[in-house]
């Protein structure tokens, strides 16, 4: 099996890394933070230990997944490594640093990887000596879990690298799906109307957070609803996608990010891990209680649903990778309850273009154009499945 060194032991290095090592790789793992490998260690045997208790592993494959695993405390003892997955801190410098200095360590072979959200997978490679053996490999959390995999060529990524990523990403049990690098790739694209749409909702008083979230779940279907989601996801986290989304499309303000979310950021306020977000966490806090009128519940969910069928459907119409992979890349990764194109189908794709025009002639605002591949299909009476 081949030896992969992962970089950066924050929530996905560490995922990461297991995933490796439960498959039989050889994982190097280092992190600049010496307490952050220390911590990796103690969580790591708490996650085995889980999996011994819910019967997922037998207890003897403990030690073997635990041998598998070599502390590095300087990055050069990652030398032998044949793939290496970067995950620290999304900031392009300094990846492109880290990049550079990996680039001078590894062998010729060895296939260098970022697992960025959001920055461009081409720019990163500009920063290594061979860019044709670099890619992105983009997990999704807890990647433990999660099948999907998204694979990114840059636009200096030979065939055959991209090749040997996609075949590694299968041998590690996982589902990888080619990409074109483009700004939040399939995945962060697409679901970006999923907190946008519910945030300029809430900004603009027509529901407050309980309703919003019962109207996505309980009308919509959807496992959470965006408030819940992003308290969960970290609003850390989930703003800094949106703003490099954003900036990354020249401020189209399809993506634009919003006010309200970072002033959560600035206070500090991050969600579940800080204990406030939206909702407060605190002990003995009582949940507010949404108003569950049908007819509101119903306008939300349908213009929060209308605007990532828009979404999948530019991102079909731009080429980002095909409809039937992104049906799967959101089904899989953020498990919505049906594929967006497919879900554009039984509802109509000329009730979508209605829906799309309704909204843009009322706010007369090109965050609500609609997609014109959606238009020309609704024209000719056609579906995408
Ligand atoms: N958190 C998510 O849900 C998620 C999902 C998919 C992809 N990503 C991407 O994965 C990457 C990591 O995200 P995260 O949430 O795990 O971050 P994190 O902040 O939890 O962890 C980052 C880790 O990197 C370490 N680090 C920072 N600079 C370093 C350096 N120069 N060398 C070595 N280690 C360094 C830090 O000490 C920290 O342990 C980011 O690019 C992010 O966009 C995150």
């Amino acid at each position: 099996m081949i030896k992969i060194a992962v970089i950066g032991l924050g929530t996905m290095g560490r995922g990461i890394a297991q995933v490796a090592a439960m498959n039989g790789c050889e994982v190097l793992v280092y992190d600049s933070m010496d307490q952050m490998i220390e911590k990796s260690k103690i969580e790591l045997e708490k996650n085995l230990q889980l999996l011994v208790d819910k019967s997922k592993i037998k207890p003897e494959q403990v030690q073997t997944i635990l041998s598998k695993y070599h502390w590095c405390n300087q990055l050069k003892q990652i030398f032998q490594a044949d793939l290496v997955i970067e995950a620290i801190r999304e900031d392009l410098d300094i990846k492109k640093e880290l990049f550079a200095q990996i680039s001078q360590i590894v062998s010729d072979q060895c296939i260098i990887a970022s697992n960025t959200s959001s920055i461009s997978i081409t720019s990163l490679a500009s920063a290594v000596i061979r860019p044709e053996r670099f890619i992105g490999i983009h997990f999704f959390n807890p990647a433990p879990i999660m099948p999907l995999v998204e694979i990114i060529p840059a636009l200096q990524t030979s065939h055959n690298t991209l090749q040997q990523a996609v075949s590694i990403i299968k041998d590690l049990n996982k589902l990888p799906i080619v990409v074109k690098d483009t700004p939040g790739f399939i995945v962060n694209r697409i679901a970006r109307p999923f907190y946008g749409e519910a945030l300029r909702i809430l900004e603009e008083g027509l529901a407050d957070i309980a309703t919003i979230d019962w109207a996505m779940t309980n009308i919509g279907g959807f496992k959470m609803g965006p408030f819940t989601l992003m308290d969960f996801i970290g609003h850390d986290v989930n703003y800094q996608v949106t703003e490099t989304v954003f900036n990354a499309f020249y401020y189209d303000p399809r993506y634009k990010p919003s006010f309200t979310q970072k002033r959560l950021v600035e206070a500090g306020f991050l969600g579940r891990k800080s204990k406030k977000g939206f909702y407060d966490y605190g002990d003995g806090v009582i949940a507010p209680k949404p108003n569950m009128d049908e007819t509101v519940g119903q306008q939300i969910f349908e213009r929060i649903l209308v605007m990532l069928i828009n979404e999948a459907a530019e991102a079909v119409s731009l080429q980002i990778a095909s409809k039937e992979d992104i049906e799967i890349a959101m089904n899989k990764a953020v498990n919505y309850p049906k594929g967006l194109l497919q879900w554009a189908d039984e509802i109509g794709i000329s009730v979508c273009v209605n829906k799309m025009d309704e909204l843009y002639h009322h706010y007369r605002e090109d965050r609500y154009r609609c997609c014109p591949l959606l238009r020309r299909m609704a024209d000719t009476n056609q579906k995408f499945f």
